[in-house]
């Protein structure tokens, strides 16, 4: 199974002034291009929040009309920048699987890597939350399937990252959720958006990571508070998931660039053949 994760599309209203160095829809648009053009294609790709900068509905509108293209089963998670109930509002006659009332959290059923959405945002507050509701509704999709080889994924990064802005801003009570996987060694990873950076880090038993995104990426800074961000190259995740292997997992950049080229073995070997 392959399974693509994007984050932090951060689709904004045209009908609101930019602030914005890029073009956050004709990104989306290359990520949606790179995507389809895949080989082989993913077989689901997982959006791990921010999918809008402002959360209203003509921004949900624009993102569903962006990932029309997307012929890949997609699957959406509200970040801090989200309005939980526009989206749902908007989205769910094209997204099914979201819930009617309450959190935006559901599970996957449909491949061999059991996929778990998480809804960790918080309504008026940048900082995510698993609160005890929602650590319960985890705790009993988990039993359910103690054995089968399983994905979460969340917007806000449980984990310290050192990005000391995004920290503060992370999921409060990550030592809860942590407490959580203790018990359920087939939680393979923890896929996580908001710091619009790749990260990877070891957390009880499993890999947590986060993916770069799809528009712009945070200024890498250990020592100071958030200093801006930046237009290095956007990106996405692959989870490549097989039973024997587990997950490995490849960063992809969106942009075109040049290549692949031949490397000439044979010349190489030419140049080589007179060393001892
Ligand atoms: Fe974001």
């Amino acid at each position: 199974m392959i399974l693509a994760q994007i984050t932090d599309l951060h689709v904004r209203s045209p009908n609101l002034p930019s602030h914005f160095q890029f073009e956050p829809v004709q990104m989306l648009k290359n990520a949606v291009a790179r995507l389809n053009g895949l080989k082989p294609r993913p077989d689901a790709v997982i959006v791990t929040g921010d999918l809008v900068d402002c959360g209203r509905p003509d921004e949900y509108e624009l993102l569903a009309e962006t990932l029309a293209p997307l012929e890949i089963p997609h699957y959406l998670i509200p970040g801090n920048h989200d309005h939980r109930d526009n989206l749902r509002e908007t989205l769910r006659s094209r997204h099914p699987y979201l819930p009617e009332t309450g959190f935006l959290h559901y599970v996957v059923e449909d491949y061999p890597l059991r996929l778990i959405g998480l809804d960790s945002t918080t309504i008026g507050d940048d900082k995510g939350l698993l609160c005890d509701e929602r650590l319960s509704w985890l705790a009993a999709r988990l039993a359910e399937a103690p054995d089968k080889p399983t994905l979460l994924f969340m917007h806000h990064p449980p984990f310290r990252t050192w990005m000391r802005e995004m920290d503060a801003l992370n999921c409060r009570n990550g030592d809860k959720l942590r407490a959580l996987l203790a018990d359920h060694p087939q939680v393979e990873r923890v896929a996580c958006g908001h710091v619009h950076r790749p990260i990877q880090v070891r957390w009880e038993h499993a890999i947590a990571s986060v993916s770069p995104s799809t528009a712009h990426q945070l200024h890498l800074d250990f020592e100071e508070p958030l200093t801006g961000y930046t237009l290095e190259p956007p990106g996405f995740l692959l989870h490549l998931f097989d039973p024997e292997d587990g997950i490995i997992s490849h960063m992809v950049q969106i942009n075109p660039f040049p290549g692949p080229f031949d490397f000439h073995p044979t010349a190489r070997a030419d140049l080589r053949k007179d060393l001892v």
